[in-house]
């Protein structure tokens, strides 16, 4: 069989309308936007409105990608949303997704997790599936509903996460040396304690006691979260660039995911790739986690900042502790 890459052929992206800056947390807990801008690097963030689940903001980016892609849900064999926010707890929002979009009932669905990497990991699973020849097109999703784990009376956490999605539609391509060249995903799991929800879950079920307590919300120990991103964000691009051949100076674009400016930062600089070829926007978003490296990709790509034979990196970094980097040539 002559070898097929798989290919981006569409990107969209949906934020919901309402923004909460900086200055309307200052209302709500003991912090400033001089605090939150000088160590995080966020301005603002859109939070979904009462009722929007993740699976409307799901649906809208992926309508865009498809619109993007010029092509209509019938040619979609296969769904991958990537989130820690699904709709229900069970099932999979990747079927009700399914549904809205108006999917054939024999596209294949699910729903992955990974946190904050869960888009790079949805796109390397994405691409192995296509590459078997069982599917021909697929649609990845990376989209959160993070104000609903938030705890809006801890400062720690609520001023860094916000709402959105992502998607990408994907196909396969017979032109050589295009579309994603390679990924580099892992996980520090003896480290899930330093970013979790700590009740809720199968071996601690909620009780009202724990409700009460708030443990039903994202905790996170940041400082520590923050040294492991940085080195495992950095490995892990390090790594791609040397598997592929690639001197850091050949990489176009950059695409990080977005929870810290500092972490971007460090990343520049270790890595030796200058700030103009990091694409940021967390100024406006917040930390979407799965949402961010595909919201961010769209705006690049509609931006025009992205051409043909560009190589573009993307690396990411989330609970777990989860990483990857992946290497897509355009
Ligand atoms: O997306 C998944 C991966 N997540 C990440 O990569 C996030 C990684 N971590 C971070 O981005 C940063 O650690 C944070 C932005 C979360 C925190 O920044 P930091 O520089 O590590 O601050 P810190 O936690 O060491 O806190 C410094 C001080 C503390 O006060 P004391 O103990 O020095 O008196 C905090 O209580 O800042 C205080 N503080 C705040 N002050 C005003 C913590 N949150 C706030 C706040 N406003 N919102």
């Amino acid at each position: 069989m002559a070898s097929v890459s798989t290919v981006i052929l569409g990107t969209g992206h949906y934020a919901p309308a309402r923004i909460l800056t900086n200055a309307d947390l200052a209302k709500m807990v003991e912090t400033s936007d001089e605090w939150i801008l000088s160590r995080s690097g966020i301005r603002e963030r859109h939070i979904a409105a009462p009722g929007e689940g993740t699976s409307d903001m799901a649906v809208a980016a992926a309508r865009a990608a498809l619109v993007n892609a010029k092509l209509a849900p019938d040619d979609i064999d296969l769904l991958i949303v990537a989130t820690v926010t699904p709709d229900l707890t069970l099932p999979a929002v990747s079927c009700t997704i399914q549904h809205k979009l108006g999917l054939r009932t024999n596209a294949a669905c699910f729903d992955l997790n990974a946190a904050c990497s869960g888009f790079v990991y949805a796109l390397d699973t994405a691409c192995a599936m296509l590459a078997s020849g069982r599917y021909r097109r697929a649609i990845v999703i990376g989209a959160e509903k993070l104000s609903a784990i938030t705890d809006y009376t801890d400062r720690t956490t609520c001023v860094l996460f916000g709402d959105g999605a992502g998607a990408v539609v994907l196909g396969l391509s017979h032109e050589p040396g295009v579309g994603l060249l390679g990924t580099r995903l892992g996980a520090y799991g003896g480290s899930v304690d330093l970013l979790c929800v700590p009740r809720g879950g199968s071996s601690h079920p909620a009780t009202a006691a724990s409700i009460a307590a708030g443990d039903h919300f994202l905790k996170m120990k940041g400082k520590e979260v923050f040294k492991i991103a940085v080195r495992a964000m950095e490995e892990a691009a390090r790594d791609i660039l040397e598997q592929h051949h690639l001197r850091a100076d050949q990489i176009g674009l950059v695409i990080p995911h977005q929870a810290n400016l500092r972490i971007i930062e460090s990343i520049s600089q270790y890595l030796g790739v200058p700030m103009d070829r990091f694409y940021v926007n967390l100024d406006r978003y917040g930390n979407t986690s799965s949402a961010s490296i595909p919201i961010a990709l769209d705006e690049v790509r509609r931006a025009g900042r992205i051409k043909r034979g560009d190589y573009t990196l993307l690396v990411a970094f989330g609970a777990g502790l989860t990483y990857g980097s992946a290497l897509i040539r355009w």
